[in-house]
């Protein structure tokens, strides 16, 4: 027989176009696309369904080090797990170097921690902690090489934040090795200041957070590193923007002819600050960085993913426990903000979010929603055209969607280490019903069928993007 599986009578949805047609898979790899395609070893019912890519979520941190004490929730088998029940069939965590360690022994270590535990597949950036000579003159050039094509750099937080020069020199060795810088855009000083202030008047409550990091300090960072980027001719991706001000700094770097790229998340489209607000604690499950802001920023995020300002939704998934002193109630966090761990689980409900409140809702197309979600991804990060797509020669990397199946989130459904939601509660319809990695699935009628170990890592290619402009 020609192929392993056909998957037919579906609603097939790619970045650019939407058909009806069967979809043939051998060897893991899409071989054929046609109206009747015959026989297959297993013939998939899609009928009424959509068929689309493989959500590719490409900012995920899992089984990374925090500060001493602080455990992350999710490991490569929880996270990844929970990524594919959420229609995910690729993630791109980070591998981070904290100082003094070298950053090719750390990315051995991430492929350590990741062996025989994914369910899907995965690639990593590197995070570039100490710039000495070795890392911009060795380390990043060979690892560029071997398939790690981008690199994110952090204006704040303590023991990560680069100073402008190590950004300068960073950026060019990016511009060098085809690499793409993706930004961390806040600026460390007015944290610190803010938040010294802050904590000496007794306002030490998880809300605080979001005051000490307001918007003029993603906005700054975000005007300094376009800056410093366009000093180096060097394309940059400002990852997770959280509102207009910050958003416009792209719009018009973009119009001054500057390859800048931005991505947006779920927690800048539907949380706000006041979620920070919470009794006792229960703030701190909405800590993260930058916060969410307010409904007008939420309604700029909107803006930017239908004006395709921002190229990317990712989920920026970064999960610590609720209830658990390794985790949000870490004990130091009870006596100021400053000690709360920074990041909240995502990774599952990024998916059925932005398919409930942009597409069903009327915002995005159905082919947008394939293209922040997957083929963006793919291209922006040197997958594509094997990831991101529905297409003869790539892998069958694909998520069956029931898109009239209405789910209330809750915790309750999901699968992976974290003990809570950000979105306890919020109803939405259309939900990944099954998802398939090159040609197995891994989630079938919501049961797990894959196991660890059945994805794999992948090596990829230079970013399309990231070709300086010439000047
Ligand atoms: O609060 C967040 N976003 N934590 C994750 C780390 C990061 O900055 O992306
Ligand atoms: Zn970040
Ligand atoms: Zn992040």
């Amino acid at each position: 027989m020609a192929f392993d599986t056909i998957i037919r009578g579906g609603t097939v949805a790619t970045a650019t176009s939407t058909f009806s047609c069967d979809v043939g898979i051998a060897a893991g790899k899409i071989t054929a696309l046609g109206p009747d395609l015959g026989q297959a070893a297993e013939i998939v019912d899609a009928s009424d369904m959509l068929v689309l890519p493989g959500g590719i979520d490409s900012h995920v941190h899992i089984a990374q080090p925090s500060a001493p004490g602080i455990v992350m929730a999710d490991d490569f088998a929880s996270g990844t797990m929970a990524a594919a029940f959420g229609g995910n069939t690729m993630v791109l965590p980070f591998a981070l170097q904290q100082k003094g360690e070298s950053l090719r022994q750390v990315v051995k270590d991430y492929h350590a921690k990741a062996k025989d535990q994914c369910y899907i597949d995965v690639s990593f950036h590197l995070i570039i902690a100490d710039v000495t000579d070795g890392l911009l003159g060795q380390e990043l050039p060979a690892l560029v090489k071997d398939g790690y094509t981008s690199f994110k750099v952090f204006m704040t937080y303590e023991g990560l934040a680069l100073s402008d020069i190590e950004m300068l020199k960073v950026m060019s060795v990016a511009r060098e090795t085809g690499a793409l810088v993706m930004v961390h855009a806040e600026n460390y000083d007015a944290i610190r200041f803010l938040t010294d202030r802050l904590e000496q008047a007794g306002k030490t409550a998880p809300k605080y957070h979001a005051t000490s990091r307001p918007i003029p300090v993603e906005r700054e960072a975000t005007h300094r590193a376009i800056s410093l980027a366009e000093l180096i001719d060097v394309p940059i991706m400002i990852v997770h923007v959280s509102n207009g001000e910050a958003m416009e700094e792209i719009v018009r770097a973009r119009a001054r002819g500057l390859k800048i790229y931005g991505e947006t998340c779920p927690q800048y489209l539907l949380l706000t600050e006041q979620d920070l607000d919470g009794l006792n604690m229960e703030g701190a499950k909405y800590v993260c960085s930058p916060p969410p802001r307010d409904k007008a920023s939420q309604a700029t995020c909107w803006d930017g993913l239908q004006q395709g300002i921002f190229s990317l939704f990712s989920s920026d998934h970064c999960p610590f426990r609720y209830d658990d002193p390794q985790g949000k109630l870490l004990p130091k966090g009870k006596t100021s903000f400053r000690w709360v761990p920074n990041g909240i689980p995502g990774v599952e409900t990024r998916l059925p979010i932005l398919f409930s409140e942009g597409v069903g809702k009327g915002r995005i197309t159905l082919n947008e929603f394939v293209a922040l979600t997957a083929t963006n991804h793919a291209e922006t990060y040197g997958l594509y055209p094997v990831k991101g797509t529905i297409a003869v020669g790539s892998d069958a990397d694909i998520a069956i969607w029931d898109p009239k199946r209405q789910v209330t989130i809750s915790q309750s459904l999901m699968h992976g280490g974290c003990d809570y939601t950000p979105y306890e509660g919020l109803e939405v319809t259309g939900w990944p019903v099954s998802t398939m990695l090159r040609g197995k699935f891994v989630v079938r009628d919501g049961k797990l069928v894959g196991k660890a170990g059945d994805g794999a890592y992948v090596a990829r290619g230079k970013s399309p993007l990231a070709v300086p402009r010439g000047a």
